[in-house]
């Protein structure tokens, strides 16, 4: 199974403006990957963080794209963009995503489909779009931030279960479809418990929570290992 280096790899990281997307973007940097899109619809937010991260990591590519993932058009537009500045996305992480805690008797419509659009449907749109260019190339990676809820179920979050439990069986489908059609592709989930994306680098996360930085080492991890491995769910708690 072909590999490519690290530094002529591009990273695609939806929500990589904050918390565990963040925390993904600077593992990645540090671990040499040459090109990272960082992607929300916050555009003073991306701006920050890319401009914190260039002065740390110089001699590599951090860009920043505005979109809603709740938008095909402008979901498209970042592929595009991402198509353009790199040619092809090696890495994609489905990262954003949002909780709307609304308990079954007070679940509404426009609670349950923003959760839907932005964790299950986003996530679909964006890897039915970079897929192709994976398959071509014969390499690549998805990579799901789903949830100890998508392995659980919580009474006040039903719609947030729904979508991550939804995320580890859409990534299963597709896993099974590279697998069967013996492509060089990965695509596995990560399922954390509570992270702590508060915490700085140094100090210990609040009990009970994961360091953000825990999550970010267990990606790094993961990528690192040999191809043909097939990764399916990586579950992770703090103490
Ligand atoms: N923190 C935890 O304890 C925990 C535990 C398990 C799983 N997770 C999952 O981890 C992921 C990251 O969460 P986090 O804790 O790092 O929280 P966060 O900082 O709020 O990150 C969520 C990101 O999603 C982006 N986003 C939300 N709606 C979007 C949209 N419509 N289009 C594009 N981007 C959108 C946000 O950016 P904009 O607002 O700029 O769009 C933000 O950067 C989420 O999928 C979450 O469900 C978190």
């Amino acid at each position: 199974m072909h590999s490519k280096s690290k530094p002529s790899q591009s990273v695609l990281i939806t929500g990589g403006g904050t918390g565990i997307g963040l925390a993904f973007a600077k593992e990645l940097l540090k671990q040499g990957y040459g090109t990272l899109i960082l992607g929300s619809r916050r555009r003073e937010i991306l701006e920050t963080t890319a401009t914190g991260l260039r002065s740390q990591f110089p001699n590599q590519r951090i860009l920043t794209f505005a979109f809603d993932l709740r938008d095909r058009s402008q979901t498209e537009s970042l592929v595009q963009f991402a198509f353009t500045e790199c040619g092809v996305v090696d890495v994609l992480i489905n990262n954003s995503g949002l909780a709307v805690p609304e308990t079954i008797d007070k679940l509404t419509d426009d609670g349950w489909n923003t959760v839907m659009e932005t964790n299950l449907r986003g996530a679909m749109w964006l890897t039915q779009m970079v897929l192709p260019a994976m398959v071509q190339q014969d390499f690549g990676d998805i990579v799901n931030v789903s949830s100890q809820a998508g392995k659980h179920g919580y009474a006040d979050v039903p719609s947030y279960c729904a979508s991550k439990f939804g995320l580890l069986g859409f990534a299963e489908a597709v896993r099974d479809d590279v697998c069967k059609n013996g492509r060089n592709i990965r695509v596995f989930n990560l399922c954390p418990a509570l992270v702590d994306v508060e915490s700085d680098e140094s100090s210990p996360p609040r009990p009970g929570f994961l360091h953000v930085r825990a999550m970010a080492q267990t990606l790094g991890y993961a990528l690192g290992l040999d191809r043909n491995v097939v990764l399916h769910d990586i579950g992770l708690s703090g103490r």
